[in-house]
Formats: structure tokens, sequence, C-alpha cells
């Protein structure tokens, strides 16, 4: 495999990227990377994570070993609403070093391209504070983020009661501040008893579509909300999707929305149910895999832990788990002509692992066998 500028220049046999004339007389400029040996992989995309928040949410972890549910947990003050003061107070440089820091830890898991919500403010200020802070963290770091606008992940305490207000405030504010200063790709709504509702929603949905951003929407991690008023939106995808009809796969079978799958809330949940992935896949159905990665379901920055997940809780084949950790998740950045494969033209993102075989990336789990990263064309070894 050849990459120049960045990107993958040509796959195939050494000799034949020899016959190359440039290459031939300049092979000594060129950094040569032997994996003999090894697996390599095109770069893990994680196309769903909250990385912008201040501290892990302990209370909550030992209230669930105690027997609480999440919802439980919400309502008694714990929950997404209590990290929303560590975001608030903080400055914007300290949640950008945790943004980076976090960047970090799931690169040297292989992943190379990364979606980045905002969501732990939920003041107009603070979600615009994040989505800068998720910027500055991406200008220090050579692989890809993807910054969503997740303003409406729950109802602020300050708008209890008035969640229509709140939403108008996402609607009028939030959205319009983020695209003129372009600091969001997609918006995102928690949409589900406790958060939002569909109505509310929807109308989160058609506000976006006016200022053009394109959606994607926490759905069916607690119940099942019906998926047609917002196929309309073309919405990216669809994450979580534990509760959903089969007459709702069926429709999405039609579309090229993708359903990403988040197995690592489940697990940290301590939830016996994960979300059906082979009536998926059987459907016909595009499955991403991703960390989920945030304080209160799912602390973790590993893809191979959640293709892990994938594959003993979800039965999902070793390959059907990489190819949702990898070109799967870049259709649901609608970022596939780009990331997810090892093409010519495509961005040069790769990350090698220390394994005879593909099927040891999930079968080794809680281990990190990966040990050298490219993220668009830049080399970056374990250290
Ligand atoms: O994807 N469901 C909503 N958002 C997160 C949880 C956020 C939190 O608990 O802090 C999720 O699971
Ligand atoms: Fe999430």
């Amino acid at each position: 495999m050849l990459c120049l500028g960045g990107k993958i220049v040509s796959v195939g046999k050494t000799k034949d990227a020899l016959r190359d004339p440039w290459l031939r007389k300049n092979r000594r400029q060129v950094i040569e990377i032997d994996c003999t040996g090894k697996v390599i992989l095109p770069g893990f995309v994680d196309s769903h994570t909250h990385p912008v928040f201040v501290n892990p949410r302990l209370v909550d972890f030992e209230k669930r070993i105690e027997g609480a549910s999440y919802e439980e947990i919400a309502q008694a003050g714990g929950g997404i609403r209590s990290s929303l003061d560590g975001v608030r107070k903080a400055g914007k440089g300290l949640l950008a070093a945790k943004v980076l820091s976090a960047l970090h830890d799931m690169e040297a898991h292989g992943t190379t391209t990364v979606e980045a919500k905002s969501g732990y403010g939920l003041t107009v200020e603070s979600e615009l504070k994040s989505l800068e802070a998720i910027r500055d963290a991406a200008s220090g770091w050579p692989g890809t983020v993807v910054p969503t606008l997740l303003g409406a992940h729950v109802v602020p305490r300050e708008f209890e009661g008035r969640s229509q207000k709140y939403v108008e405030t996402v609607c009028k504010e939030m959205i319009p501040r983020a695209t003129r200063r372009k600091l969001a790709r997609f918006v995102d709504v928690f949409c589900d008893k406790g958060a939002f509702t569909a109505d509310e929603t929807e109308q989160i949905f058609e506000a976006s579509a006016l200022y053009g951003l394109e959606v994607r929407a926490h759905m069916g991690q607690l119940s099942e909300t019906s998926l047609w008023p917002f196929l309309r939106f073309n919405p990216a995808s669809l994450d979580h999707m534990d509760h959903v009809s089969d007459d709702d796969i069926a429709q999405l079978a039609k579309r090229d929305t993708v359903a990403t799958l988040v197995p690592g809330a489940n697990y940290f949940l301590g939830l016996k149910d994960y979300p059906p992935a082979r009536k998926f896949i059987d459907a016909g159905v595009p499955v991403a895999l991703a960390t989920d990665y945030n304080p209160g379901t799912s602390p973790t920055m590993s893809m191979p832990m959640a293709m892990s997940l994938a594959c003993t809780q979800m039965k999902m084949a070793p390959e059907e788990a990489i190819a949702a950790g990898t070109i799967n998740g870049a259709w649901a950045l609608r970022l596939a002509d780009r990331k997810g494969s090892i093409e010519c033209g495509k961005d040069a993102d790769l990350a090698v692992f220390a394994v005879d075989d593909y099927r040891e990336i999930p079968y080794w789990f809680g281990v990190n066998r990966c040990e050298l990263r490219v993220l668009n064309g830049t080399v970056q070894a374990f250290s």
C-alpha cells in the first residue's frame, strides 16, 4: 500500500508499486513499514461519542451496582443533568484538553475518525463552547473529527415543565448559531422517555433542515418510538435501537439510514438484552458499531471492545463487526467516499494489529493489540 499526501495511492504487490518510475528512483524517501505477519485494517470510524464532559459519574456507577436503573438514577438527580455543572463552569481549554485526551485513547485502540457530540452544557453558550472545544481538540489531532450538536440531550432543570421553550432555544438559537459559525456537521436528539418526544424531535429536525444540517438521533434506547415520522429527514443514522419494531426494520432496509448499535452502553448498564443486530443485518439494514463513549452509560474508548460485545452478545460475525466499525461507520457519518476502507483515492487511515488473524481483534477483549496507526497519512506508533 502506497500513501502520498494523506491519501492511499496504490494497493497491491510491492513489486507492482515499484514499477512506478518516481518511486523506483525515490524509494529512500519513502517511509516503509513492514507489517509482515500482522493485520492491517482501515482505521476504525467511531461514529457516536460524547467526549465533552469533565468528570466520570462514579456515584451513578455505584448506585447501579446496588440495583438502581438508569432512569431511576436520572430522576434522583444523577444522570445527564449531573454532568451539566462541570461543563458549564469549565473553561474551553479544559474541555478541549479532555476531548484531545479521549481522541488519543481512541486512537491507541485503532480509531482514526471520531464523531464527537456536545450535549453536557445545555445552554446556548455552553453548547457552543463544547463545540469549540471539539474544534480546538480536532486541530491538535491528525485524525478526522466530525462535530455534532446535541443541544437536545435532555431538558435542563431550569426548563423543567417547559420543554417546548427549551426546544425553541435549540431551534432558534443553538442551531442557527452553530451553523453560522460552522461548528457542527450534524444535529442529534435524544428521543426517548425522560428526554425528547417524537414531536419535539421532528421540530428540531425541521430546524436542522432549514439550516442545512444533517440529522441523526438516539432512538429506541429505553422505549420504542415509531420511526416513520423521521424518515423524511433522511437521517444519516439512528442509534441505540434496542427497541424497534419489525415493520420499522423493514422500512429502514429500503433507505440508506444506518442503524448504529452501541453495545458498550448495554454492557455498562448491566442490561441482559442487546439491540437485535441479527434482525437488522438479515433484513438488509446497514449496521454500524460505535463506542458511545460517555460518562453515564459507556465509558470506553475502545472500538475492539464494542466489536467483541457485538460478537458475543449480538451474534455478529467477526467480519460483520469489522465492517460495522469501519465502512458502515463511515456511511453513518456520510463519509464513505473518503473513509472506512483501504482503497485507492481514500484517506490514508490505517490501523495495524499485532495479531495473526483478524478474528483475534474482537476475540482478545480488554487488551489492546493495536500497535501502529496512520491518520490522514501521519504515522503514529504505539507509545
Ligand atoms: O448514548 N442516551 C443518551 N445519551 C447517552 C448517555 C448520556 C449519559 O448518561 O451521560 C447514551 O447512552
Ligand atoms: Fe449516545
